[in-house]
């Protein structure tokens, strides 16, 4: 070989070795519900701990009670992760759940919050067994504004910047309450500085009835630009978007693609025939980010097709390509992309 062929092959290797390190640098770590596979899911016990853990952004799902205010909740009910039912009985609606919007944020504050669990036989049963021990220690539900204060206090007191990742949850049930769950968001996510594509936070929904309503008008009309997301779920309703005109459609209201991942890496895998789909290679050709979910730990949550957890997320990462996942073990994932580093 010739110095100067030689010279350009060596300027190809490091170009090549420039921009996979830029694109490993860009793979982000969302601690779903906090670092809720060690703590009760969304409490701001989680969320320091997923801080602690070095998760780029740590995720809220936002719901709204009787009084206007802003919690973070998963469930748009209390009775998985509180004590309602045994602290208000009588609150109970006909279907037999507890609806947080039914409460005020005082009474929810008198909640105690534990790991996840069902009613069997009249008894408590643990939904993840190995997790946090139910109805040990006490933590609450915490409002949005502790939750972003933690965080940015977080950031001040360290000097990071780590991320907010919110959902608009069950926009439609809230608003046939008469509630505008996304205005409220976007007004106290504005309040706290979260003004720009360049601030670190996405607004997710599983709404794209939403998604196009928080795109045009609430953004516009707060006069702010966020970094939006579309939530997909099953193909039975997402799947107009599985395709180049319908994910199109898609980018023109978001930046970011979050599909359940057994979208991108199909359930019926095996160790020999793992089948990618196209959606990242899709997703990316329009401009859009993917963040898949729910990375989990937690026994018969890692697809036989992958040794480990830590194969799995070698599969998602780097084969699929994908820009973040939601993971309920975010000390696993940094560790994982850290070595990769
Ligand atoms: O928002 C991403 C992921 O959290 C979606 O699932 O049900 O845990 O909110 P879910
Ligand atoms: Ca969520």
């Amino acid at each position: 070989m010739n110095s100067r062929r030689a010279l350009q092959t060596l300027g190809v290797i490091a170009m090549t070795t420039l921009l996979s390190s830029q694109s490993l640098a860009q793979k982000i770590v969302v601690a779903h519900r906090g670092a809720s596979g060690y703590l009760p899911e969304h409490t701001l016990e989680a969320k320091a701990m997923a801080y602690a853990m070095g998760a780029d952004y740590i995720e809220q799902d936002v719901v709204m009670t009787a009084d206007d205010q802003l919690i973070v909740l998963h469930d748009i009910t209390l009775d998985r992760t509180t004590d309602v039912a045994d602290q208000f009985p009588g609150r109970v609606r006909d279907d037999g759940r507890f609806y947080a919007i039914d409460f005020t944020l005082a009474e929810i504050k008198q909640l105690n919050v534990s790991e996840g669990f069902r009613m069997e036989n009249g008894e408590k049963r643990q939904s993840f067994s190995q997790r946090f021990p139910l109805g040990a220690s006490s933590f609450r539900v915490p409002t949005l504004r502790e939750e972003i204060e933690l965080i940015q206090g977080l950031n001040k007191s360290t000097g990071k910047d780590i991320g907010i990742y919110p959902e608009v949850k069950s926009p439609a049930f809230h608003r046939a309450a008469g509630k505008d769950l996304s205005t409220a968001l976007i007004e106290m996510l504005k309040a706290y500085g979260y003004t720009s594509k360049a601030d670190k936070v996405f607004v997710q929904t599983f709404s794209f009835e939403e998604l196009k309503i928080i795109h045009d008008e609430i953004l516009p009309a707060a006069g702010i630009e966020l970094n939006l997301v579309q939530l997909v779920g099953d193909e039975e309703s997402y799947g107009w978007m599985f395709d180049e005109t319908g994910m199109q459609t898609v980018a023109r209201y978001a930046d970011g693609f979050g599909p359940e991942k057994g979208l991108i890496i199909d359930r019926d895998s095996t160790r020999g025939n793992i089948i990618i789909s196209d959606l990242v290679k899709l997703a990316h050709a329009n401009g859009l980010q993917v963040h898949p979910y729910t990375f989990r730990l937690d026994p018969g949550q890692v697809p036989d097709y992958a040794d480990s957890f830590e194969e799995l997320l070698e599969l998602f990462y780097f084969d699929a390509d994908i820009d973040g996942a939601f993971t309920d073990f975010p000390d696993r994932v940094v560790d994982f992309l850290r070595k990769k580093k």
